[in-house]
Formats: C-alpha cells, sequence, structure tokens
C-alpha cells in the first residue's frame, strides 16, 4: 500500500522546523506517511522557501471567502492534516472532512500552558513563570476548540533553575521534531 499523504499547514511566520521534520521523516522512512503539500497563508512564510527546497508541492491558500473549500481543494488525496505553527481555527468543513486525522503540536505539556493566545514565546514564559518542574511537547488531534483534542503522544523534559524562554523553548524544539513522526505514526497505527 502506498504511503499516506500529509498536508502540512504553516502560518504566515512560519519557520517550518516541524514542517521539515515530518518532510525529512517522510523521506527517510521513519514514518509510515509522506509530506504530500504545505499550505501556507502567504508566498513569504519561511516555511515555503524550505518546502521548495525540499521539492514539496506548496499551496498558498490566503483566508478569505470560502477558505475552507478552497483548503480542502489544496488536501485532496490527503489522508492526515498536520498544524505546525499554524494559529488558526481550521473551518469546520476541514474537520468534518479529516475526522480524527488533523494533528497540531503544542510546545508544552497539554493541558497546562495551551488555550487561545498561548503560542510562542508566551507558552514558555508561562511555564517559568510558573515554576513547572518539567515541561516538553505535546502532539493531539484537533478540534473546533484551542489545543483541546485527543493527546497522542507527549515528551517531558526537566527545566533547569536557569532556564530562559528561549533556552526551555530550544530544548523542546528538539524534542518535537521526534514527537510529530512518531505520534503521526502511532496514528496510522489505530
Ligand atoms: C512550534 O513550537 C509548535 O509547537 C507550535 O508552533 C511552533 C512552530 O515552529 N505549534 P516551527 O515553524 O515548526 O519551527
Amino acid at each position: 500500500m502506498d504511503n499516506a499523504r500529509i498536508a502540512v499547514m504553516v502560518g504566515p511566520k512560519g519557520r517550518g522546523s516541524n514542517m521539515l521534520a515530518l518532510i525529512r521523516a517522510g523521506k527517510e522512512g521513519r514514518m509510515p506517511a509522506c509530506v504530500e503539500v504545505v499550505i501556507a497563508p502567504t508566498h513569504s512564510a519561511p516555511a515555503v522557501q524550505t518546502a521548495q527546497d525540499e521539492k514539496v508541492r506548496v499551496a498558498i491558500v490566503e483566508p478569505g471567502d470560502d477558505y475552507g473549500a478552497r483548503l480542502l481543494d489544496a488536501m485532496e488525496g490527503c489522508r492526515y492534516v498536520c498544524l505546525a505553527g499554524f494559529l488558526r481555527l481550521l473551518p469546520e468543513e476541514v474537520l468534518r472532512a479529516f475526522p480524527d486525522r488533523v494533528l497540531n503540536i503544542h510546545p508544552a505539556l497539554l493541558p497546562d500552558f495551551g488555550g487561545k493566545g498561548m503560542y510562542g514565546a508566551r507558552v514558555h514564559e508561562g511555564v517559568i513563570a510558573a515554576g513547572a518542574k518539567e515541561s516538553g511537547c505535546t502532539v493531539h488531534l484537533v478540534n473546533e476548540r484551542y489545543d483541546d483534542g485527543r493527546i497522542l503522544l507527549q515528551k517531558r523534559l526537566e527545566v533547569a533553575p536557569d532556564d530562559t524562554p528561549e533556552s526551555l523553548a530550544a530544548r523542546v524544539l528538539e524534542l518535537e521534531h521526534q514527537a510529530y513522526p512518531e505520534a503521526l505514526t502511532k496514528l496510522t497505527r489505530e
């Protein structure tokens, strides 16, 4: 059977490191799926260049009228949708078309330090301000609420006393790159 195809969605400022981790894991046979298309809201997202360098198809889909239908067009032939730095709620028709097959990665241990507005540096600032002893990342299924769907996989690390939001973000990001392909693999076997 052919490997399942993935559509990866990035945000307007998407740096695309998780996207790249998924592309590489697919190409190197470390997960039974491969990235078919990267969907970005604008050509200027840094992830777009990276995807092109990797010879992966890019679709630019700007939010606006018929956003859901245009996303579904771009995702045609894909079995999974992986959000990687995509910060919006997905249109309902996309969630309906991919039941339990839309994933997101979050740079903390959900349900803590998640929800609307909790992204980027704010997450790690929150972890440090709360004096949390551990952090990590979470791959979860996506539903109509922020950071709320069933958790597929978490990876943990200890927060060091001298961690800054930046140092913590960098260490969590390394875990994210391992976690996303692993979680996807796990989901394909369910
Ligand atoms: C990651 O920290 C991810 O957890 C969050 O957005 C960030 C995207 O980073 N959802 P990158 O673009 O994959 O490097």
